[in-house]
């Protein structure tokens, strides 16, 4: 099992200090989640209903019509690459681990190509390449890929049989940036969570926009009822709650930008990321997670690449927090750990 953010219990055996008194910076989950409505008892009684609503709720939200609900965008990650033919596939580096892990061990050979490299180098990159997965944008690095750049891609890896996959998890603060809306077509297929932005991660929802070959094959795969009663309940209300994106859009933006500030205030490099965490290279990123775990602030620690430590910081969730990040640095900056 690659590692994750977010695990709070074993920090808290670690550092002896009980979860409850740990602030949770350590992953990009909205810490301001879509408040889940009351549910109809029945829909913890009955098998769910493939038609309740929550894909017509998904269609309109994304704009695209084909399209399957998946038990987070993970299942997907999990099975996609088998119902890809075997090829070369070009990843970033650093990005969210399990793609690589996941085309691996469905037999793909991996190309790595530098998340700094960025936009430039993208095409003469997946020139070699048979299939490419991106995240767009990037976790942790924030990367981002002009949308032209990637229709291109798109469609010059359909020429050639292949697919590109793109992971935006992190883009529903930025939709402007998707290409669900172009999805639909052979050689694209984006995948997208309900766990980021809506800060229901631990409901398991996510979506595979694509053509609808590839789309009943991992039907098949993934077999029925993938998602609980619940969890499409809860999804179709987020979904279509448009009054609360936009609203918590700005909210995210003004907070992820307050972020990037506090870091740079305490003299921690230039931050880049999303609305929804930054990240760091830093020489010494090992001894600041560690002086922060010591006061209780869980923050992701990156020791890949070799040669690149890093941090992530997700959103402190209210102004306690925020204060208790901040005096954290503070002290971190007197004592010259940074
Ligand atoms: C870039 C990226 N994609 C996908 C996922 C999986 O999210 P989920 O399965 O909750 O939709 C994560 C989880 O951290 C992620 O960081």
């Amino acid at each position: 099992m690659l590692e994750h953010g977010g695990a709070v219990n074993a920090a808290a055996v670690r550092y002896g200090r009980p979860a409850e008194e740990w602030l949770d910076l350590s992953t990009g989950i909205n810490p301001h989640a879509y408040p889940v409505p009351a549910l109809d008892p029945e829909c913890w009684r009955r098998l769910p209903q493939d038609d309740d609503g929550l894909e017509a709720a998904a269609r309109a939200y994304y704009g695209s019509q084909d399209l399957l609900a998946v038990a987070g965008s993970q299942a997907a990650i999990q099975a996609l690459p088998g119902l890809l033919p075997p090829g070369r596939v070009l990843l970033l580096s650093p990005s969210y681990a399990e793609h690589a892990a996941a085309w691996k061990r469905a037999g793909h050979a991996l190309r790595f190509l530098d998340a700094h490299a960025g936009n430039g180098e993208l095409e003469a990159a997946a020139a070699g390449c048979d299939h490419a997965l991106l995240c767009q944008p990037n976790n942790p690095t924030g990367t981002r890929f002009a949308r032209e750049r990637l229709l291109a891609l798109a469609g010059s890896l359909e020429q050639r049989g292949g697919v590109l996959v793109l992971d935006e998890a992190f883009i529903d603060g930025t939709p402007e940036d998707s290409l669900a809306e172009a999805c639909g077509r052979p050689g694209l297929v984006v995948l997208r969570s309900l766990g980021k932005f809506f800060g229901l991660a631990g409901a398991r929802v996510g979506f595979v926009l694509a053509e609808a070959g590839l789309l009943s094959a991992l039907r098949e795969t993934l077999g029925p009822w993938t998602l609980s009663g619940p969890a499409r309940a809860v999804a179709r209300a987020a979904l279509a709650d448009h009054a609360w994106q936009a609203a918590m859009r700005l909210r995210l933006k003004n907070e992820g930008e307050r972020l990037a500030a506090l870091l740079r205030e305490h003299h921690l490099g230039q931050p880049q990321g999303t609305t929804l965490f930054q990240w760091l290279p830093h020489a010494r990123a090992a001894a600041i997670h560690e002086a922060l775990a010591r006061r209780g602030i869980l923050v992701r620690l990156y020791d890949q690449p070799p040669g690149l430590p890093s941090l992530r910081f997700g959103l402190p969730g209210g102004e306690a927090a925020w204060t208790r990040l901040a005096a954290a640095l503070e002290q971190l900056e007197n004592s010259n750990a940074i």
